[in-house]
């Protein structure tokens, strides 16, 4: 890939390292063999990757491959061990404040109070983030107008709708404070095919009108093909693959039409879609 120039960087991820201790607390029984388990996992290897301004940028890879922990890092909601990641040029950890007022976040369960309804969450939301009452509610009546939500609907609890229109409003309130960068992680995992798609639509035609940069963590291969200019193919911790379908395709000698990404990631990675294998769990040293 070729090298982004700095004023058009939107995120610079370099060497990133992130390790879990997994031992807990060890309470030895008195029937069991077993040593206490020495374990970290080692959920960002090394990872490099840039994204340019105004690009769909898809991570993908397995459950447990660390696209969630990366996302929490870019987010500032995780200190990295080891790399610099900047947003913009400003570095996660000693700018953080800076970061979070640039960027936003739809995770796969997003955190909702779901006894409230969806106009007063996103008032709420919006004014979290230092938006003022007038613009807030002018810019949530517009977005939850845009999702077709009827005026009872605005108004009754969240829980009482669908998974799918609940999703809606996350991905809608990832948009109400106009951040430079949206980060979204499993946006759609869990919804039926036609939620799905309207989630997917209303993405791209929020990115469209927010010149946003977004970033998409997800395990769906044709969501990736659909939405992204640009996929890195992560496992282990590790970028394996970066570039347009097209490039990926031609990385994995796969030039035969009918090809697509899930082949590619199969072809580079080894194995299929699941949990990703033990091994990748390093020893503590
Ligand atoms: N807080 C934590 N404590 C210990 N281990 C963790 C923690 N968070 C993540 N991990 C481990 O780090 C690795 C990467 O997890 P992560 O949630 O980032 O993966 P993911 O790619 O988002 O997976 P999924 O597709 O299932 O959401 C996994 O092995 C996971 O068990
Ligand atoms: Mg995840």
């Amino acid at each position: 890939m070729s090298e982004i120039p700095q004023s058009n960087l939107a995120l610079d991820v370099r060497v990133a390292i992130k390790r879990f201790d997994t031992r807990g607390i060890h309470i030895p029984l008195p029937w069991s063999r077993k040593k206490q388990d020495d374990k970290r996992v080692v959920a960002l290897d090394d990872l490099s990757f840039t994204v340019a301004r105004g690009q769909v940028f898809g991570i993908v890879g397995s459950n447990g491959c660390g696209k969630s922990t990366l996302v929490r890092i870019i987010s500032t909601l995780l200190y990295p061990d080891g790399g610099s990641i900047s947003v913009f040029g400003h570095d996660v950890v000693k700018e953080s404040e800076t970061v979070r007022r640039l960027i936003n976040r739809v995770s796969v369960e997003a955190s909702f109070f779901r006894k409230l309804s969806p106009l007063e969450n996103l008032m709420f939301s919006g004014q979290t983030y230092g938006l003022d009452r007038e613009t807030t509610a002018a810019r949530t009546f517009a977005i939850l107008a845009r999702l077709g939500i009827d005026e009872e609907q605005v108004l009754r609890p969240l829980e009482q709708m669908s998974r799918g229109m609940q999703q809606k409003v996350a991905v809608a309130r990832g948009f109400l404070t106009s951040p430079i960068v949206l980060l979204l992680d499993e946006p759609t995992t869990g919804l039926d095919p036609a939620s799905k798609r309207q989630v997917q639509e209303f993405i791209m035609e929020l990115h469209a009108e927010h010149d946003a940069t977004v970033l998409l963590a997800t395990h769906d291969m044709a969501e990736a093909e659909k939405l992204c200019d640009q996929i890195s193919i992560m496992a282990g911790g590790k970028i394996v693959a970066s570039g347009t379908l097209p490039e990926l395709l031609r990385e994995a000698g796969l030039t035969d039409a009918g090809h697509g990404l899930e082949d590619v990631f199969l072809q580079l990675v080894g194995h299929a879609l699941d949990e990703e294998p033990e091994d990748k769990k390093a020893d503590d040293a």
